[in-house]
Formats: structure tokens, sequence, C-alpha cells
């Protein structure tokens, strides 16, 4: 009898080993090791041994019973694991998207960035990009910014190497373009731009700005004051005032800053724009002769303006944001507001 269930043990594996599906599995469950099954007929015939043999073949049907019971385990976690088995009552695939599923959304600084776009394409405006790793040519030199000039000193960056830097600025994309095109120029460019500077509630070391260009014949001042008051009017609506202050940046002259009536007090003067009732928006000039001798352009001819937005700034006064800081933690509270 012990040799009759070793050879049913083996043939057990076998049957275990090549079953597919939980049915056939069950089946041989059932065939095996069910109440009337063939190990428990052999437990059924111990009894009818001679006393001495009845430890022998108890122990036998025992062990056999534990081996049976392996293959079985182990036939069933193949069958789970492998895909044409899964049984719904005991498989989870943790891979799965949880339900509901989240529906993705745009940051907040996109949001404004697409908005901003918008406004200038709408204008005539072309989307040109730039690289962020930027020459120093690009970035400072070609801007009427040379070496020992102290306004770089207000834009330091992070350096690559000698003349390789992160763009501090979306500037340097004038330069590009306009080596590759002749004028009419009117392009903007969006991008990402980087300075040594500390986080703060203001600042951070890696920010978005709109850099804007158009260059023609008879271009003047006016123009610059018409497109971007149009621009103030469409981004925060009818009603917000705006100025022109005298400003210097290397690349324009002359050049201003542009500030809209502070939109939380009216004008009156708040702690939103420090007692003055004004906000900067963005920094812009007519561009600078020497810039266009840079790219060869003939200054007796062309003029142009230029301007540079900050797409953080704009955002946080849009949304009425006091910590940039905020556009950059990811924490999903914030941004799901938007
Ligand atoms: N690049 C300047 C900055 O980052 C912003 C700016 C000012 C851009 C005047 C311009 C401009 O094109 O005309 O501070």
């Amino acid at each position: 009898m012990i040799e009759e269930i070793k050879r049913i043990q083996e043939k057990s594996q076998d049957e275990f080993a090549s079953a597919v599906g939980h049915k056939e599995l069950e089946q041989l469950r059932t065939k095996y090791l069910g109440k009337r099954g063939i190990l428990a007929s052999f437990l059924k015939r111990i009894g009818t041994l001679d006393s001495e043999l009845r430890p022998a073949a108890g122990k036998a049907v025992n062990d056999a019973k534990r081996a049976v019971v392996s293959f079985f385990e182990e036939a069933k976690s193949r069958i789970e694991s492998s895909a044409g088995g899964k049984s719904p009552a005991t498989f989870f695939d943790y891979t799965l998207p949880p339900y509901p599923f989240p529906k993705g959304f745009l940051h907040p600084c996109t949001l404004v960035m697409d908005e901003i776009l918008d406004i200038f394409m709408e204008m005539g405006f072309e989307v040109e990009l730039g690289p962020e790793v930027e020459l120093e040519y690009y970035n400072f030199e070609a801007l009427n910014t040379p070496k020992d000039h102290p306004a770089r000193d207000l834009q330091d960056t992070f350096y690559i190497s000698g003349e390789v830097l992160l763009r501090t600025q979306t500037s340097p994309v004038q330069v590009r373009v306009m080596e590759t095109i002749d004028p009419p120029v009117q392009m903007i460019s969006p991008g990402v731009t980087y300075r040594r500077d500390a986080a703060d509630m203001t600042h951070l070391p890696m920010f978005s700005q709109v850099e804007g260009l158009m260059v023609d014949r008879g271009i003047t001042f006016g123009h610059l004051k018409g497109f971007l008051t149009e621009f103030v009017r469409q981004m925060f609506g009818e009603g917000r005032r705006t100025r022109f202050r005298p400003h210097y940046f290397p690349f324009t002259e002359p050049s201003a800053e542009m500030d809209i009536s502070c939109g939380v007090c009216g004008g009156k003067g708040c702690r939103a724009c420090k007692g003055t009732g004004w906000l900067e928006i963005l920094g812009c000039g007519m561009v600078h002769p020497h810039v266009l001798d840079f790219v060869h352009y003939d200054t007796e001819k062309f003029t142009g303006f230029a301007f540079g937005i900050g797409v953080e700034r704009i955002a946080m006064l849009r949304y009425n944001i006091d910590d940039i800081r905020l556009f950059f933690e990811n924490d999903l509270r914030f941004l799901k507001q938007f």
C-alpha cells in the first residue's frame, strides 16, 4: 500500500503541475484531497490492515497529503500570477490607477503663460524659442552689457563654463532671432530663466519670462504703449490704469517699467502695493541701437520696442498670491484651486 501511495503522490504532482485554470485545479483538489478523494480512501483502507502495518501506512498517507497540498498551493499561485488565470476574488492589480480616476490639470503658471501667449499671438506676434543653457555672448554681450558692466551684478547666474551659463532672461532670444531673419520682426519668446538668488517670497533661482520684440520701419514708443496697454486690458480686465515709469535696462533706450493700478485697493494705496497704488508688471523700452548693430540691422531704417514679462509675477497678481514659492512646492491643496 505504501508503494501505491507513493505512486499516487507522484502522479498528482504531474497533474497539478500541468493544471490550467482554476476549474481544473479545483477538480484535482477534490480528486486527491476531497472527503471522498483518493487520499481519504487510503485512510479508510488502513483500518483493514494488520495492526503492525497501520502506523507506517498512516504516516505515508499523511506525508502524501502534505505533499499534495503543497502541489496544490504551488499550482494555485502559478495560475493566479499568470495573465490567463486571474481569479477576481483573489487577484488584485496594485498597478491600476485608483478609482475615481483623478483628472489632471494645468499648473497656474502654465495657465497664465498660455494666456499671455494667446493675447500676443492674436496681435500678430510669433512664438520663438531659445536655449536655457546660453552663451554669455547672447545673454549679456550682444545685449549691450559688456563684461565690466555693473548691470551684470543684478543678474548673477550659474556658469557652466566661462562662456556658457544658464540664461538670466529671455532677452537673448531677441538677438538669436534677429541674427536669422531680416526685419520686420514681431515675436514673443516664453521660457525658463535662472538667477543666483536665494528663494524668498518674491524670488526664486528659477522662474519664467515672456520676451517680446517688434522691429520695423517707424516703430515708436507709441506702438510699445499701445500693444502693452491692450495686453493689460485683456489680461487684467477693463478699468485698470497703467503707467510707464522711467527705468534702466542696458539693451533699451529709453527704458521703462510698466505699472498697473493695484487691484486690491483700486489705487488708493494698501499693503499689497506698499502704499503706492501701483504694481510693477514688466520691463520694456526701445531697442538700443547697439543691439541692432550687433545683428547688423540698419539703425537708420529700423527701430523697435521690446519687453520682458515675469510670468510668476503676473500669476501672483492675477490670483492674489503673496508667496512665489507656493508655485513650486507641489502641494495639491494649493494647485487644485486654479
Ligand atoms: N530682461 C529684463 C529682465 O529680465 C526684462 C526686460 C526689460 C526685457 C526690458 C526687455 C526689455 O525686452 O526691453 O529684467
